[in-house]
């Protein structure tokens, strides 16, 4: 694989009483996106980021904001998500098994495009529903915490994933890897075909979050 991997830490697992140095640590230390989940307590089991957090982050930084929406009803939220400075905006299949439309929608807003499969969404479910992808994020926990195990599956899920992208005439979109992502599985998980990888407990929780992303991308 010679495609430069992205790493895209993740913003649930910084200290909330340290967001700005945290932020600025990883800003200075080459990371290439900053993910933010947000969580409704319903799609998944616990509640996290929000739009007035959103809008201050990007006061703090210029990274590229990659919102995942974790959401039962992420098209009531689209817009203001837009407006608090998302750069892309992610929504999941199980939600929008047709998701088309809410694409459609984010790429109006000026937005990349992302749609998010769960551990248990047969990769084969993508068929037919890429076109307007930009980003296909291939979750290898089920979402709601951070600090899960990596699922194993999530290497042959990607590999499928990334040569559908390639038979639906998508090999340029990111295929992005969320969950237990880390040193032990970044090299392995380049290999599978991603070019972004998400992490949180392995850079916000490591002693030199800057050391950790240079290991994440290989060097
Ligand atoms: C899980 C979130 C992840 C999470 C990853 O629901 O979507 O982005 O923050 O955390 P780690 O890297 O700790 O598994
Ligand atoms: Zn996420």
């Amino acid at each position: 694989m010679s495609r430069r991997v992205k790493i895209a830490p993740s913003l649930l697992a910084a200290d909330p009483l340290r967001l700005g140095d945290e932020i600025a640590g990883i800003e200075a230390a080459g990371a290439d996106l900053l993910h933010f989940d947000v969580m409704d307590g319903h799609f998944v089991p616990n509640i996290s980021l929000g739009i007035g957090l959103l809008e201050n982050v990007r006061r703090a930084t210029r990274l590229p904001l990659d919102v995942h929406l974790m959401l039962d009803n992420p098209e009531r939220h689209l817009a203001a998500f837009a407006a608090a400075g998302a750069d892309g905006i992610t929504v999941h299949l199980e939600v929008h098994p047709e998701p088309e439309a809410i694409l459609e929608r984010i790429g109006e807003l000026g937005k990349t495009r992302g749609l998010a499969v769960n551990p248990d969404m047969p990769i084969e479910r993508l068929a037919g529903r890429l076109a307007r992808v930009d980003r296909l994020l291939v979750m290898s926990v089920f979402p709601g915490f951070g600090g899960q195990s990596f699922i194993p599956e999530s290497l042959d899920r990607l590999a499928r994933a990334r040569r559908l992208l390639a038979a639906e005439g998508r090999p340029e979109a990111e295929l992005q890897v969320d969950g237990g992502v880390g040193p032990g599985n970044c090299a392995a998980l380049a290999a599978a075909g991603a070019d972004c990888l998400v992490a949180g407990t392995a850079v916000f929780r490591a002693p030199d979050p800057a050391a950790a992303i240079a290991a994440l991308r290989g060097g």
